[in-house]
């Protein structure tokens, strides 16, 4: 097996993580990271950004059926993750990202998890538009860890404890939470950015998809809008081939086949997992770490 996985991976199957200015990511990611970085971005460029687990897969959805008037055929076109190319991903010898999104015809969505320091300066100079979605440290945190459990393309995470600690150290995939979500949420101050939250969506849906209506330019009538908010709900969404990725076959590097099986799509999981020591000690780190921001966060309904 360790022939077909190559070089950048460890025995057990697991890839490593590189490193690029600070940031843990993907080798083959690293290995990629000039091509990346001169990646050549639109101005009609939409970039949907996010911190790996803070619900990425559910605003594409959303915005796939935001442009596409709410037709769910066009929609079930092909799997997320090939309509909105990922544009930071490589595992050679399938088409990269940068690839994948050089071959689509404008207007392109995009996506990425990259912070604000790491994105391809293009991005910036072509004046795209930018949809950050936020969620909470410690649900995501739960939710990488349930990840990284279920995926060999991903390291694997080690016990419940140590993985608490990975975390909060920021020695995880695409870097600290912390400095993802404060990066973004300053830039969007100076970008054609809409900033959103997981736990707004999950409590008014369709109050934050009327916001994302608004951003793309795109009025949709009443029912177009109550369609999307249905078909775009946790229970729909999860058994939806094309959104959970049902479709995506098993191989020797991904032990899951019916990704969501770990979904739970709510907000306050964390409770399922912290004990009072964790959660104090979280809370503290976390108060430094957030002192010089206004950036807040609902951990809990
Ligand atoms: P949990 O692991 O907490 O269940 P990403 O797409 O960025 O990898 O994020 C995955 C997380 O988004 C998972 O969280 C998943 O359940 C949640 N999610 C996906 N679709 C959702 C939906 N329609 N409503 C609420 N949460 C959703």
């Amino acid at each position: 097996m360790a022939g077909e996985q190559g070089k950048d991976h460890k025995p057990e199957g697991r890839p490593e993580l590189g490193e690029v200015d600070g940031i843990l990511l993907p080798k083959a990611t690293c290995n990629e990271w000039s091509r990346i970085q001169s990646f050549q971005a639109k101005p009609d460029d939409l970039l949907i950004c996010t911190y790996p687990k803070a619900g990425t897969t559910w605003i594409q959805e959303i915005v796939d059926m935001i442009q596409q008037e709410g037709d769910l055929e066009k929609c079930q076109r092909a799997p997320v993750h090939q309509r909105h190319p990922f544009i930071e991903w490589a595992r050679p010898p399938q088409p990269s990202g940068v690839e994948q999104a050089d071959a689509m015809p404008s207007p392109r969505t995009l996506k990425t998890h990259l912070p604000v320091k790491l994105l391809p300066r293009s991005f910036w100079e072509q004046k795209c538009k930018f949809l950050y979605v936020a969620r909470n440290a410690k649900d995501c945190m739960v939710s990488y860890f349930h990840f990284q459990r279920m995926s060999k393309v991903v390291p694997d995470p080690g016990t419940w404890p140590e993985y608490f600690e990975t975390f909060m150290a920021g020695k995880v995939g695409w870097g600290p939470w912390y400095d993802h979500v404060k990066g973004w949420w300053k830039a969007k101050d100076s970008h054609h950015m809409l900033f959103l939250f997981y736990e707004d969506i999950k409590k008014n849906p369709k109050r934050e998809i009327q916001k994302v209506v608004q951003f793309l330019g795109k009025p949709l009538d009443e029912a177009t809008l109550d369609k999307i908010v249905h078909h775009t709900s946790f229970d729909v969404m999860k058994d939806n081939p094309m959104a959970n990725r049902a479709g995506v076959p098993a191989s020797p590097m991904r032990t899951f086949v019916y990704f969501p099986s770990c979904w739970k799509g709510t907000v306050g999981d964390w409770k399922n997992h912290f004990t009072v020591a964790q959660n104090e000690r979280f809370n503290e780190n976390y108060r430094r770490k957030m002192a010089d921001t206004t950036l807040t966060f609902s951990m809990e309904f």
